[in-house]
């Protein structure tokens, strides 16, 4: 039904009657506009106006696999597969994991109906976004894996700096923000024997045309399209994220350089600001003072001791 109501809308140039469609189509005006509400769900830009009915302005601009590919050179990611909805996408890898999905494959969704957060968060996975997760199984032990998400967090955050011009920065140790705001979140699990990783999924959520934000996150998310005050095209900016995060992967596999931890501390917005953090019940409070060559953050008590922090929810002064 719902693929009726758009080929009506989509043949018809001006507006056509919630009347005239359940009569075409032969089902009630609730149906028709229950259907029409999905169709807005999806990203369909459906006007409606009182006595005139229905007009589609805008479809949405989908995902594409083979646009994605076009001319995208990688060293890690070798297939990128693009769903319409999937409950999440770490999960979707996970199942295909199990079945011996090599390493290297990218799974996108336009929507997901369970999308995942860390500690255990939902992730808001509406229309608009770019949610996806990679594969990858790299010949490592276990206790080397966390700081890849770290470098995944950075390949993510020179691309939008890259496509956009928008002065993104790292919240240590893997959200990616724009002004006080989160525009990306990153959620990394990993499968492993006690010596050897067996798998690491990298699921990712970036904020892309969305153009609101349900209430609990509306003051603390926003998007490139909030951002800049415009579209953009997905399939371009996935596949320049798709480059840059396989190359920041591929240079953490192969050991950060120290020019790279730099820079990586330069974009890191958590440097320089006040922060806390509790740790096996102890709360280490301090300055942020930099990252080490294995990610850590550093922070300075007040008594000017260091500590290194390797995991766990840092607040930041500041930042939401
Ligand atoms: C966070 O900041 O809490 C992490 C959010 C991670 C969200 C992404 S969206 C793609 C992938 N699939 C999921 O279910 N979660 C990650």
């Amino acid at each position: 039904m719902k693929q009726k109501i758009l080929k009506v809308l989509e043949s018809t140039d001006g507006y056509v009657s919630g009347e005239q469609l359940s009569k075409m189509l032969g089902v009630s005006r609730t149906a028709v506009w229950k259907n029409i509400k999905v169709l807005r769900s999806e990203g369909y830009k459906i006007d409606s106006v009182t006595n005139r009915g229905y007009r589609l302005t805008e479809k949405p601009e989908m995902l594409d696999a083979e646009k994605i590919s076009q001319g995208l050179e990688t060293s890690l990611i070798r297939k990128i597969e693009v769903m319409k909805t999937v409950d999440s996408t770490n999960e979707e890898l996970k199942r295909r994991s199990r079945y011996g999905e090599p390493s290297g494959i990218v799974i996108a969704a336009e929507k997901q109906t369970g999308g995942k957060g860390r500690l255990g968060r939902a992730w808001n996975s509406d229309i608009g976004g770019i949610y996806f997760s990679l594969l990858l199984r790299p010949d490592l032990p276990p206790g080397e894996i966390s700081a890849i998400t770290l470098a995944a967090g950075y390949g993510v955050c020179l691309a939008v700096r890259e496509y956009t011009g928008l002065d993104a920065r790292i919240k240590w140790p893997n959200d990616i923000i724009v002004g006080n705001k989160k525009l990306c979140g990153i959620l990394t699990e990993m499968s492993a024997q006690s010596d050897r990783i067996d798998c690491v999924l990298i699921g990712i959520g970036i904020n892309v045309n969305n153009e609101e934000f349900p209430e609990p996150i509306r003051q603390k998310a926003t998007s490139l399209r909030l951002e800049l005050g415009r579209k953009i095209d997905r399939n371009e900016f996935f596949r320049c994220v798709l480059r840059s995060l396989d190359k920041t992967s591929a240079e953490f596999l192969a050991g950060f350089s120290q020019e790279e931890t730099e820079h990586f501390s330069k974009l890191c917005a958590t440097v320089g600001r006040q922060v806390s953090t509790t740790n096996g019940g102890r709360t280490i409070a301090g300055t942020a003072v930099g990252i080490t060559s294995g990610g850590e953050l550093e922070v300075r008590d007040e008594e000017g001791n260091i500590h290194l922090i390797n995991s766990g929810e840092v607040v930041v002064q500041g930042i939401y």
